[in-house]
């Protein structure tokens, strides 16, 4: 039986994937729970506190969701306001924060940082984002495509990710998919593909599991027949703006449009997304990029978002009921 009482949720790399579906599992029986009114609070009196060196919509949101339904209270700490990165190290953070709060949420640049934290709280800690890994993320995209497979489990569900495949996305998706024996096409420019070194560790973790791992820079090879497409922004939080420059004409070809969809053959593919999207000129950000490289959407197109293919939405639901599964697991009594 699986017990992850106490456990920091650093990286899928930490964990074997009977325990990821675990939480999968977990994560559906608590959506069907509340949808039914029936759900129980495992954390009652319990103090959680939220560290965001970053912004967030879906992360934040689900975490605090995700506690309050379980009946704990969350202190949000924001980009400023508290001493951390600036008068007190991560060290000494952990200590302090291990001393009052029963789990800490961790949102922010190197992944050595959310280590640290874990090493020093003495309590459970969660990714809630690094430079390097999104692993709460992947716990969402994962049920998702279950949900949207009914009948199949995920060592019979593909995936293509394409553009940006050295970023938390890439990173964590190839993991996940690695982990969980799926067939994933990561697919973008050489000079966007995944680290090596992890690379390599998933094709072993591959070996052990079926996993199929395909690294292409052809879209066509990529896309074909897959199940799911899925993208993410082709700059990240915390990169430098001058990023755009060189990536909007090396990423446009990996742009999710209706020719990607119709090269994937299959009519019900599904488009999946972290979110948030530049898919339009509603954002500040997506107005200046598209003026400035004459593009009309950036990662994927407003037509492809708009469509029934998107599943976005779902995706974006599910990061609270997996969020608070990892906390339910780690946390809950
Ligand atoms: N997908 C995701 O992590 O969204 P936020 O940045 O809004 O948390
Ligand atoms: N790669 C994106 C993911 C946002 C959820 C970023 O790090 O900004």
């Amino acid at each position: 039986t699986i017990n992850l009482k106490n456990r920091s949720f650093l990286k899928l790399l930490d964990y074997t994937p009977a325990e990821i579906q675990y939480l999968i599992d977990l994560a559906m029986e608590l959506k069907a729970a509340k949808r039914a009114g029936r759900e129980k609070q495992t954390m009652k009196g319990k103090n959680i506190a939220l560290i965001f060196e970053k912004t967030s919509t879906r992360t934040r949101c689900a975490f605090e969701v995700g506690a309050f339904d379980q009946g704990a209270q969350v202190t949000y700490l924001g980009p400023s306001g508290s001493q951390i990165g600036h008068k007190e190290s991560m060290k000494d953070t952990a200590r302090v924060l291990g001393r009052m709060y029963d789990g800490i949420e961790y949102r922010g640049y190197g992944q050595q940082i959310v280590e640290e934290l874990g090493k020093y709280a003495g309590v459970p800690v969660w990714n809630g984002l690094t430079d390097e890994f999104h692993p709460t993320q992947i716990l969402a995209d994962l049920m998702t495509m279950l949900e949207h497979a009914p009948g199949k489990t995920l060592p019979q569900l593909s995936f293509a990710y394409l553009g940006d495949a050295r970023n938390n996305m890439g990173n964590s998706l190839m993991v996940g998919a690695a982990k969980m024996g799926m067939d994933i096409r990561l697919v973008a420019p050489k000079s966007f593909w995944p680290d090596d070194a992890l690379v390599k560790q998933c094709l072993a973790i591959g070996e052990e599991t079926g996993a199929r791992i395909l690294l292409t820079d052809s879209v066509e090879e990529g896309v074909h027949g897959v199940d799911f497409l899925y993208t993410d922004v082709w700059v990240s939080m915390g990169e430098p703006k001058e990023a755009w420059a060189e990536r909007v004409s090396l990423m446009t070809p990996y742009q999710i449009n209706q020719r990607t969809i119709d090269a994937t053959g299959n009519p019900n593919v599904k488009f999946m997304h972290c979110l948030p999207a530049f898919h339009n000129a509603d954002t500040a950000v997506g107005r200046e990029i598209e003026a400035a490289y004459g593009l009309q959407g950036l990662e994927v197109t407003e037509e492809v978002f708009e469509s029934a293919h998107a599943i976005v939405f779902d995706e974006a639901e599910n990061r609270m009921h997996t969020i608070k599964a990892v906390m339910v697991a780690t946390l809950g009594d």
